[in-house]
């Protein structure tokens, strides 16, 4: 079963993409970035207090926490909860001073190091503000803001934080906007969340129990694309294939058998992410197949190789 992928799946304003870690988040979200702005839509891609790797991706130098243009139409940021908590404590506070007085009391400062999460949401927060950005004119800043979201395992209580502090809050700014956080993420009109995964047992398996936690009934996320990263394509046609499974020659040199051998396990690799894929299918989303590239760097170069991939398979 496949399903296709819809143009309004890639009009959506609030992408957020997560896998566990390793898997390729900040790559599937460089790759979201490039594509939007091919697309002519202005995007942000916001990276959380990481270890910069999506400027690298677009060749740029790490940008820190400035909104920094990465290619026409795509500007990346990394939010630092720091600049967020004290950017939040000016916009509900208003003037500079007495937000200082506030978060630069050590005993707030314990605090907000003590409240499990707090950091995550303040960076969710800024990210959400930066969707709710309007220009001069009160236009969106931003047509997209794509967030590579933390490594699950953390990154279900991340999806749910704006959900239990709703709840949990009863009253006041912080309840707001946890509320108006959980009604973004939840809004299928305007939010989207992207799955990476590898085509591994683990991951495959921890893929599976995102979907149904993430889309499930109890956090109703609207799901978009499933992204099936590192695929090894097939290096053989029909005869060279049938020539591998042959194996060797009797007289084969050392090397000529190491070759055969690499490309035996080669072709078990390959079928064995075909099953996952197919596997993956039975979810229910859109998949996406990006290859396994061979190269030491992630670059324009392979960035623009991955765009190219997907735009075969019908990413709009
Ligand atoms: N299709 C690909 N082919 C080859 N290498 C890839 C591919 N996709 C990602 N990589 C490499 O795999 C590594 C992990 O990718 P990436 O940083 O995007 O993962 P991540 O899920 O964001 O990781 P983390 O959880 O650490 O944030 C990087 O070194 C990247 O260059
Ligand atoms: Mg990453």
């Amino acid at each position: 079963m496949t399903v296709p992928l819809s143009a309004a799946l890639f009009d959506r304003r609030f992408v957020l993409v997560t896998g566990k870690g390793g898997v390729g988040k900040s790559t599937v979200s460089a790759l979201l970035a490039a594509q939007s702005g091919a697309r002519g839509r202005r995007t942000l891609v916001c990276e959380l207090n990481a270890q910069e790797r999506i400027p690298a991706i677009f060749g740029r130098a790490p940008v820190g926490s400035v909104v920094t243009p990465l290619r026409e139409n795509v500007w990346g940021v990394n939010i630092q909860p720091g600049p967020a908590l004290e950017e939040y404590a000016e916009m509900k506070l208003k003037v500079r001073a007495v937000a200082r007085l506030v978060f630069d009391n050590p005993f707030v400062q314990r605090f907000m190091q003590l409240v499990p999460g707090m950091n995550d949401l303040l960076m969710l927060g800024k990210a959400f503000n930066h969707e709710r950005e309007r220009d001069a004119q009160g236009r969106p800043l931003w047509d997209t803001v794509i967030v590579d979201a933390p490594a699950t395992g953390h990154g279900v209580t991340f999806f749910r934080l704006p959900k239990v502090i709703r709840d949990h809050v009863p009253v006041g700014n912080m309840h707001e906007e946890a509320r108006d956080m959980w009604a973004l993420l939840t809004d299928p009109e305007r939010t989207a969340t992207h799955l990476v995964s590898l085509p591994e047992e683990l991951p495959v398996q921890e893929t599976r129990e995102l979907a149904r936690t993430l889309f499930g009934p109890e956090m109703g996320l609207p799901p978009g694309a499933l992204w099936l990263n590192q695929v090894p394509t097939p290096l053989f046609d029909a005869a060279g294939e049938a020539q591998v499974r042959e194996g060797a020659p009797p007289d084969a040199t050392p090397a000529l058998q190491a070759a055969f051998d690499v490309s035996q396990i080669r072709l078990g690799r390959e079928a064995q992410a075909r099953a996952y894929q197919a596997a993956l299918e039975g979810l229910g989303l859109p998949l996406v197949a990006l290859p396994l590239l061979y190269s030491r760097e992630l670059g324009p170069a392979q960035l623009d190789a991955l765009l190219a991939a997907a735009r075969a398979q019908g990413v709009p």
